[in-house]
């Protein structure tokens, strides 16, 4: 009897291991939460704040949902913001604040290669009626800059990669060049109150890779078919072999 068990569990091996849980393919269509991904990120505080407050927050999903060509969104660190000259985001009327915000996003998903062949100026959200309030890019891969013309910098890393939205981290608050070509505002004449009391004295970006972590598991009810399965087999097995 001995040999015809060691046969059983040799013929069973590959069923058993066939039948764990493979890997749950992360549906790429399923709902993506950009305030998941940006506090995940862990320094975009004063960006989710402005996202929120000029309702692109919750617009863009929409029009992500509405789009097949996806969408890209540079997302300033709260650095970015701490070092804007100050009173530049109370100074702003609530119209220019959804303009900086939309500045900040491309009707478009482009991977970090795409950028560097983009053709310049590159349409951003803000600026689809006059062709102005674009963005310049260049660099090579994984050394991209963006441009406003009065504000430069590195993109040097991706909250996340993957169609349909890339949203890469900036340490600059891509102002527009038409923001400062205004007249100088007043005075600080309102007292700061856009910063929140959270100085993150945050990790220095990396918080590497994509934003997306395969859900995990969702394998138990699997594990316990293929038990069953492996069940019925061993009796399937049997009968054959007696
Ligand atoms: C998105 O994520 C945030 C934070 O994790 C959560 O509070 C919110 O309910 C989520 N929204 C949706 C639509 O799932
Ligand atoms: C957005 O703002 C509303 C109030 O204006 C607040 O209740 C909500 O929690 C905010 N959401 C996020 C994600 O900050
Ligand atoms: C996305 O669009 C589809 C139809 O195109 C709709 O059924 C679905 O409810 C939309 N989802 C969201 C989150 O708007
Ligand atoms: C962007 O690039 C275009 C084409 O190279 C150039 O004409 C324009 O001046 C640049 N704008 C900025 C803001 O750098
Ligand atoms: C990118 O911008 C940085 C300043 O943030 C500058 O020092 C660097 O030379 C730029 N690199 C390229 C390739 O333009």
């Amino acid at each position: 009897m001995a040999s015809p068990l060691i046969l059983l569990t040799l013929f069973l091996l590959p069923l058993v291991q066939s039948q764990t849980p493979t890997a749950p393919a992360p549906s790429p269509t399923g709902p993506i939460n950009l305030t998941n991904i940006l506090i995940t990120g862990g320094q975009f505080t004063s960006f989710l704040r402005l996202l929120n407050e000029t309702q692109v927050l919750t617009q863009l999903p929409n029009q992500l949902n509405n789009s097949n060509q996806g969408m890209t969104l540079f997302a300033p660190t709260d650095n970015a913001f701490m070092n804007l000259p100050s009173g530049t985001l109370n100074n702003l009327s609530p119209d220019k604040k959804v303009k900086l915000v939309l500045y900040h996003v491309l009707p478009k998903f482009y991977s970090m290669d795409d950028l560097v062949t983009v053709s310049n100026p590159v349409q951003t959200q803000a600026g689809s009626e006059h062709g102005s309030l674009g963005l310049n890019f260049s660099g090579r891969a994984n050394q991209v800059n963006v441009s406003t013309g009065v504000v430069e910098t590195q993109i040097n890393n991706a909250l996340r990669k993957d169609f349909p939205l890339a949203v890469y981290v900036v340490d600059k608050v891509l102002l527009p060049l038409e923001f400062t070509e205004a007249p100088a505002p007043e005075g600080a004449s309102t007292p700061p109150k856009g910063k929140g009391a959270t100085a993150p004295s945050s990790p220095t970006a990396d918080a590497g890779g994509d934003g997306s972590s395969p859900g995990t598991n969702g394998g138990g009810k699997r594990v316990d078919m293929g038990v069953g399965l492996v069940g019925g087999v061993i009796g399937l097995f049997c009968m054959v072999f007696l």
